[in-house]
Formats: C-alpha cells, sequence, structure tokens
C-alpha cells in the first residue's frame, strides 16, 4: 500500500515535469521561430527602405511610461497641427457641397491617397476564393442553442502553385431562427503555441479577455437579440508580419516576390478576406447579407475600418481601439505614432510609401488623415470605441480616435446622416450615441467587451 502511494506520487511528479518541459520546450520553440520572423521581417523592411531611397527613419517613442523616450500623453503638446486635410475640399482647391461631388469627384481622390500612400492596393488580378463548410454543428452557447459551420474559402494557386491559401471562417447562427439574420463579422486573434501575452495583465481580448469578464459572453449578447456572429481568422491569409509578406494572399498575387511601395499591406489583405467572407454570406441562407457588421479590436480594430471603409456591404463597424493606422489622428503626437507603425515590427500592416512619413517626410505631409477615413464609411452608422487610459494606458490615444470620428462629421452631414454632436472629448463611459458616428471610452482595458452592451444598443437602430 505504502509503496503503491510513492509510486503513484513519484509517477505524478513525473508527469508534472514532463508537462513543464513540454510548456518549456513549446515555449523556446515559439521564441527561436519569432527570432526568425524577426530577422526576415528586418531585412524585407530594408529592402522596403532601398526601393523607396530611404536611408534613416525617425525612431518611435517608447510605449513604456517610465522609459525616457516615452510616448507624449500630455494634451497641451498634442497638437503640433494647425489645420487638417479637408474632406470636403477638391485638390484643385474647389468645395464640394453636393453628394454627387462627394462620390465622383472627391471621394475617389481620397481612396487613391489612402491606396497609394497609407494602407497600398489591392491587385486588379487576386484570385478566385471557393468556399467550402467543412462542418457543421448543432451546440449549445450558454442558453442559446446555435448551428455553427466551420468554412474554408481556398485561393485559386494554379497561377503559383507553391504558395497555399485558405481563408478560416466560423459562422454561428441561433438553430431556432425562421428567417436569415443579422450577424456580426468579428476578427479573431488566433496565437501560436508557446505564444503569451505580454504583462501587465490585462485582459485584451479573444479567450482570456473572455475569462474575465462576467458573462453573458459577446456571442450570447448577440444570440439573446436573435442574431449570428461569424470569425474570421485574418492570420489564416496573411501573417501577422513583414516574413510573411512573400507568402499569404499577398505572396500569393505577387509569385513570392517582395512588394512595390504601393502594393497592399496586411491591414488591406484581411479586409480582402473580410469582402470573401461576404461574398460567403450572400449564399447562406441563414444570414441576412444586408445586416452584416464587422468588430475588431487594436491592429484589428485598424484591420475593421479599412474593411468598413473599402467594403459597401458592410452595414456597421465596431472599431476597437485602432490607435495609429487606425482611426487616430496621424498629425497628433499623443501616444502611438507614425514613426511606430513604420518600423520592422508594424510596416507590414501599410503599403511600404506609409514608410516614408517616418522620414524624410513628416506626419504633416500625409495627404489624407484618419478622419477621412471614418469618412470614406459614409453614410454607414460606424461605432468608435476605446478603453480607460487608467486600464488600457495612453497608447491608443483615445481622444485621437474620438476625433477621427469627429472630424469625418461633415461628410456624413452632406449626406443627410447625423455627425457625432460635438467637438469636445467626453468623459469616460459618456456614449456618444445619438448620431450615425458614436464614440464611447469604456472604463476597461484593451477590449471591446464592456462596450458591447451600448454598441448593440446603437446597432439596433440600424439592424431592426
Ligand atoms: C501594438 C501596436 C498597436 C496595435 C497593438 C495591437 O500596441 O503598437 O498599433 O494596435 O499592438 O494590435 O495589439
Amino acid at each position: 500500500m505504502k509503496k503503491t502511494g510513492y509510486l503513484l506520487i513519484m509517477y505524478v511528479i513525473a508527469s508534472l515535469t514532463a508537462v513543464a518541459q513540454d510548456q518549456d520546450s513549446t515555449r523556446k520553440a515559439f521564441m527561436a521561430a519569432q527570432a526568425v520572423i524577426q530577422k526576415q521581417s528586418a531585412d524585407d523592411h530594408a529592402r522596403m527602405l532601398e526601393q523607396l531611397h530611404i536611408t534613416s527613419l525617425r525612431p518611435g517613442p517608447s510605449g513604456n511610461p517610465s522609459a525616457p523616450n516615452a510616448a507624449n500623453v500630455d494634451e497641451a503638446q498634442a497638437t503640433p497641427y494647425t489645420s487638417l486635410p479637408d474632406p470636403l475640399t477638391l485638390k484643385n482647391g474647389r468645395k464640394v457641397t453636393t453628394a454627387r461631388q462627394w462620390w465622383n469627384e472627391r471621394r475617389p481622390e481620397i481612396v487613391e491617397d489612402f491606396d497609394r500612400e497609407m494602407y497600398g492596393r489591392v491587385p486588379k488580378n487576386v484570385p478566385k476564393v471557393t468556399w467550402k463548410v467543412i462542418s457543421e454543428t448543432k451546440e449549445m452557447n450558454g442558453d442559446f442553442p446555435v448551428i455553427t459551420k466551420n468554412l474554408v474559402g481556398h485561393v485559386d494557386n494554379s497561377a503559383y502553385p507553391s504558395i497555399d491559401v485558405a481563408i478560416e471562417l466560423t459562422l454561428s447562427t441561433p438553430a431556432n431562427a425562421t428567417s436569415a439574420v443579422p450577424v456580426m463579422m468579428s476578427y479573431g486573434f488566433r496565437f501560436p503555441p508557446g505564444f503569451r501575452m505580454p504583462a501587465p495583465t490585462t485582459a485584451t481580448s479573444g479567450t482570456a479577455a473572455q475569462a474575465a469578464r462576467p458573462e453573458p459572453t459577446w456571442q450570447q449578447q448577440l444570440l439573446a437579440k436573435g442574431w449570428g456572429y461569424a470569425i474570421l481568422y485574418p492570420t489564416s491569409y496573411q501573417a501577422d508580419n513583414g516574413a510573411g509578406l512573400t507568402k499569404g494572399i499577398i505572396g500569393l498575387v505577387n509569385k513570392g516576390q517582395p512588394r512595390k511601395p504601393d502594393d497592399w499591406g496586411a491591414l488591406r489583405a484581411w479586409a480582402w478576406g473580410a469582402s470573401r467572407a461576404m461574398d460567403y454570406f450572400e449564399t447562406d441562407k441563414a444570414v441576412n447579407a444586408k445586416k452584416v457588421g464587422i468588430e475588431g479590436l487594436s491592429r484589428y480594430g485598424k484591420a475593421t475600418i479599412v474593411t468598413m471603409a473599402y467594403e459597401p456591404r458592410l452595414a456597421i463597424a465596431f472599431v476597437g481601439s485602432s490607435g495609429e493606422g487606425g482611426v487616430k489622428i496621424h498629425r497628433r503626437k499623443f501616444g502611438e505614432q507614425v514613426e511606430n507603425v513604420a518600423s520592422s515590427a508594424e510596416y507590414h500592416w501599410m503599403a511600404g510609401n506609409f514608410i516614408k512619413y517616418a522620414g524624410p517626410l513628416t506626419p504633416n505631409d500625409l495627404p489624407v488623415d484618419a478622419h477621412e477615413l471614418v469618412a470614406l464609411c459614409a453614410p454607414r452608422p460606424v461605432f468608435i470605441s476605446s478603453g480607460s487610459p487608467k486600464v488600457e494606458g495612453n497608447w491608443v490615444d483615445a481622444k485621437g480616435m474620438f476625433l477621427g470620428g469627429a472630424y469625418a462629421g461633415p461628410v456624413y452631414k452632406l449626406l443627410g446622416k447625423k455627425d457625432l454632436g460635438t467637438l469636445e472629448f467626453p468623459p469616460i463611459e459618456t456614449a456618444l450615441v445619438d448620431g450615425d458616428i458614436a464614440f464611447r471610452q469604456h472604463s476597461g482595458g484593451h477590449t471591446t467587451g464592456p462596450n458591447w452592451p451600448t454598441f448593440l444598443r446603437y446597432a439596433d437602430r440600424y439592424f431592426k
């Protein structure tokens, strides 16, 4: 008896040690793979600098508030610019006064600037995607019976068979629905084995955030309204690093060659995938394709606003803590800067041309700013979400994102819609939701979680 007890304890210890060693080696393998990705990204970044004839860049500030080069968080020093590009003035200086002029003249000008200088152009010859339902299951999500489909969108790679691309998507709709339902599509994070969220551990998104949050989850909030949800995994078709630019959908179209300065970056590629998901929704009877919205946080918040700007079939957007490269004004010196996104760690989100604005050019030289990206979504509703500076920090620049929404107002008004209603940054937890552009800063961290109930009340107006 004693001996069995001893053996049992030894067995448990041995198993635990094996698990720990296993986790350790997974972690080590992850770190090694990261080092390779960083090196390849730096090489690709350097190659792009050569194409742009740039020899040096201004470094971005640090996100660590106690670092000597910490990002500015003093509002008094945040606005060195004297003016922003006017979304309603044509390049030839004429004022836009009619909706027709907006659609036919001014909007195409702004799109061209964003294409060339900021997010890059989607190539004309992107191959076709064929959607397949891999599995269909009836399951429970809390109290709600749902039908979940696992979908894969295979990209035709006959022109360059050595790169395989497949878009991964899940769709869950209420099992008891009697007609097609509205769906919110969320950009889903997927972490490789060995990945750990950086400390401090405020849950940011996905499962970690979900676990820390009281029920009901955002999915259950949607189901309670009789709506469905979809999760699109952007890294299934375009990696979230510079090393991946010669692979994925960007690499496939370029036949494995590096990008030209106005080729699309990851944000535009991710948005392309969301458009292909829309193609699928239009064929699925469970989905009301006229009532599909998009949501994402952080880098996927950037992807969300880019997707909404370029995909007219989307009905509403919920843009979470998108920061620099998203709806935050680029010309504001507060939190993350153009220089950070132009670095080898983040440039892959953008077109190569964007790097120029971190040297020799400056953010002031950008032909467009973030409020014009929001304006491209007009007249459709856009909800801009942020967390609290105390919990989320100031990197995302909540006020800069608020202004991105506020200054898009004149375009919404021209199209007969309502703007944010104020240019004054509201106190935390104030829901500015009476207009077609909405804003709310919740008191939590780097997540859209606490804003879901407010967003859904706002979305109700459009989806009812
Ligand atoms: C970094 C980056 C941000 C980005 C964020 C994220 O903080 O600087 O621009 O939004 O990562 O996506 O998590």
